[in-house]
């Protein structure tokens, strides 16, 4: 994984990573470098949706091999998620992933100017304790950066079940005039949506509300 400007990621609710499994770990030698998004500027062609932190990839591999027509990148630094994604993508015979294996901030940055469908953000770290505020994922300039790299009516979704994480990021979403929230009543943000895929990890229900879900279109 290449040096990040932004330091390295501090880990959340796990302090080591697990040994990866022998089959993976071949699978990261091998498909790994076929699928990896190249350094430098990123060539978009054709409609590009991206994933940010997508953990063991359950979703991103469910959400491309029902879109195969439709490029779905994703970035992770967590090596044991890489290792899970890079399954995913083998034994569903997918051809339309992209892994970045690292900050998904380095990534965005090499992503050109409305370029991206949609993006999702499901389950972040939550950070929970104020002082770790700052560490979130959510903060103003990756709304500028996302907003820089969605295309006109591109979505994005949040997700998480953390209220206070909620209500931290419909604040610094609906504080940017680049994107709207689509809500209209309560069951648009608590039911997931219809074309939502649950990870093992949203089924640990590990925080403290239940599942939240904010989609925001980029006017
Ligand atoms: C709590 S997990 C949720 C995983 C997955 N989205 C899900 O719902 O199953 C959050 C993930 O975000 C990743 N993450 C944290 N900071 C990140 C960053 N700057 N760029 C990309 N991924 C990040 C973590 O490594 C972790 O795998």
């Amino acid at each position: 994984m290449p040096q990040s400007p932004h330091g390295p990621l501090r880990s959340f609710g796990r302090l080591k990573s697990r040994p990866v499994k022998p089959r993976q770990a071949a699978l990261m030698e091998t498909l790994l470098p076929q699928i990896s998004v190249p350094e430098g500027p990123v060539a978009i062609t054709g409609e590009t949706w991206l994933e940010i932190g997508f953990g063991g990839g359950e979703h991103l591999a469910a959400q491309a091999a029902r879109a195969p027509n439709v490029a779905l990148i994703g970035a992770e630094p967590f090596v044991n998620g890489v290792a899970s994604a890079v399954r995913h993508v083998e034994e569903q015979a997918l051809t339309n992933v992209r892994i970045h294996h690292g900050d998904a901030r380095d990534l965005i940055a090499n992503i050109p100017d409305v370029s991206i469908a949609r993006v999702f953000i499901l389950f972040p770290d939550p950070w929970p304790k104020a002082r770790h505020h700052k560490r979130r994922l959510i903060q103003p300039e990756l709304i500028e950066d996302l907003a820089r790299i969605l295309k006109p009516g591109g979505r994005l979704r949040f997700a998480s079940d953390w209220a206070n994480y909620v209500d931290w990021t419909l604040e610094r979403f609906e504080a940017s005039p680049k994107f709207n929230w689509l809500a209209d009543r309560a069951d648009d943000w608590r039911i997931p949506p219809a074309d939502h895929i649950t990870t093992r990890y949203e089924e640990k229900r590990l925080g403290d509300c239940a599942p939240v879900f904010l989609d925001f279109e980029r006017p």
